[in-house]
């Protein structure tokens, strides 16, 4: 290969934050290797697909994906494709059997392999498979970070919950917590280079720390973290109810920079289905909780995760549903379709709804949640509130955007006076289902 010649990397990340996070981490491998970024898939040397698994519909794209990337690999034989994450972790092998231009299959566990599979690809023309989850978790990577003032910080991987419906436990593995100091390190190192916000992430952050076995627990964590300068916003993904306690939210109340929005997915609002999705907690108990993170914090934003048609689900249970979601009254609600996957307990239940049955549920349940979505961002008209410049939006360029501490996102017409990454007063001028319209406050 010509020595001048640039080369390019090109990363398309699907599914979670964790995943967004992990493509940081690929970037980074890359770029080390001399690999400079491109928008263009075209002209691409490497390609890699980050994948997620958590729904078929996911999988399905990708799998198109994967597709067309074929005729690229005919033009440019030297073109390297990898298939990295959960589906990879989940399909391993049978990805080059379903796909033969695919070069590297990478999982959940081996992302610093990328540079040593890259290199031997190179020398032999041989596939590599890397999808061992018998090692460990967490590795000391650079990470190329895709945004300049929000940066992802993963504090564990994996999931021990075992939902009846979800997938993630099988191909993220048990949970394994980082230690607070490698965690408290790199976030030191983020405020220097100047980062405003953060994101610590995992899939039950609540969790967090249970592994350790040293008493160090998620609300440790949050004053530790709470306790670094430079940082402005702290944010944490994802909640789950059974392992949120009551001091957690205490330590979200007292400390500085932890922000005012809770993610905590309910899933549904049926006793009987909780049970059977294995989540670990009774509506009266969510309930509890919602109520005191809402009393602790002020202006709490809180949102949810929703799944409709878990099989056996009754009209009568999806109504217990609906019911929750007027009394909780959500900012937002993550509404999902249930997705049978395979080698997961709830795949084999008796009473799968049918999709038809399933996507009027959706719908429903979406009209009911709108009205509230709606009803919180009007209840924010006319109020000042301080975001974080992130840009112009994908539509118009001359309509600029950033966040709410609670995560509310406000659009503004760009007078030019404020520039990304700062943050700046916005009021608030209309309250629609979706985001917020306002003007800059001068
Ligand atoms: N660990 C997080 C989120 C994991 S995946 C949590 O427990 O909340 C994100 C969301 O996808 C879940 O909250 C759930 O609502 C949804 N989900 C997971 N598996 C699914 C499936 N098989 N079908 C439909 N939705 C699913
Ligand atoms: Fe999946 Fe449940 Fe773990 Fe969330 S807590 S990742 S829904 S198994
Ligand atoms: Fe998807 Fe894996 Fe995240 S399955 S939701 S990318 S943990």
């Amino acid at each position: 290969m010509d020595a001048m010649k640039n080369k390019f990397w090109f990363i398309q990340t699907y599914g979670c934050q964790m995943n967004e996070s992990d493509s940081e981490r690929y970037a980074g491998q890359l770029e080390a290797l001399g690999y400079h970024k491109t928008e263009d898939m075209e002209l691409a040397d490497v390609i890699l697909l980050n994948t997620c698994c958590v729904r078929e519909t996911a999988e399905g794209k990708i799998l198109g994906k994967i597709g067309e990337l074929k005729h690229l690999k005919e033009r440019n034989p030297a073109l390297l494709i990898a298939v990295t994450g959960c589906m990879a972790q989940e399909w391993q092998d049978r990805l080059f059997d379903r796909a033969p231009h695919v070069d590297l299959v990478i999982g959940t566990h081996n992302i610093h392999q990328l540079i040593t599979l890259i290199e031997e690809r190179q020398k032999a023309s041989d596939h590599y498979l890397a999808a061992d989850m018998d090692i460990p978790a967490f590795h000391d990577l650079p990470a190329k970070r895709f945004q300049k003032f929000f940066a992802w910080v993963p504090i564990m991987n994996g999931c021990n919950k075992f939902c009846t419906y979800c997938i993630v436990p099988y191909v993220r593995g048990r949970e394994v917590s980082r230690p607070v100091a490698d965690i408290v390190k790199e976030i030191r190192q983020i405020a220097a280079e100047g980062y405003k916000e953060i994101t610590l992430l995992g899939q039950n952050v609540n969790s967090y720390g249970m592994d350790l076995k040293d008493g160090t627990d998620f609300s440790y964590l949050l004053q530790a973290v709470d306790a670094i300068d430079g940082i402005e916003r702290v944010r944490y993904m994802t909640s789950h109810p059974k392992d949120m306690t009551f001091a957690m939210i205490d330590a979200i109340a007292a400390s500085k920079k932890v922000v005012n929005h809770m993610h905590l997915p309910i899933q549904c609002g049926s006793d009987e289905l909780l049970k059977k999705m294995n989540r670990g907690y009774t509506t009266d108990h969510y309930l509890e909780l919602a109520a005191y993170a809402r009393k602790r914090i002020p202006d709490l934003v809180l949102t949810t995760d929703i799944i409709v048609g878990f099989p056996g689900e009754t009209e009568a249970m999806f109504q217990d549903t609906l019911h929750l979601l007027k009394r909780v009254q959500y900012d937002m609600a993550y509404t999902f379709i249930y997705s049978p996957r395979t080698g997961t307990p709830a795949a084999k239940m008796p009473d799968q709804i049918p999709q038809e049955e399933k996507s009027h549920r959706l719908q429903r349940l979406m009209d009911v949640q709108n009205v509230f979505s709606l009803e919180h961002n009007q209840s924010m008209e006319h109020q000042v509130y301080d975001v974080i410049v992130e840009g112009p939006t994908k539509n118009d360029e001359n309509n600029w955007f950033g966040r709410t501490t609670g995560n509310k996102m406000i659009i503004w017409e760009n007078d030019g006076t404020a520039a990304v990454g700062d943050t700046v007063p916005v009021a608030v001028d209309k309250g629609q289902t979706w985001v917020l319209k306002g003007h800059l406050v001068h």
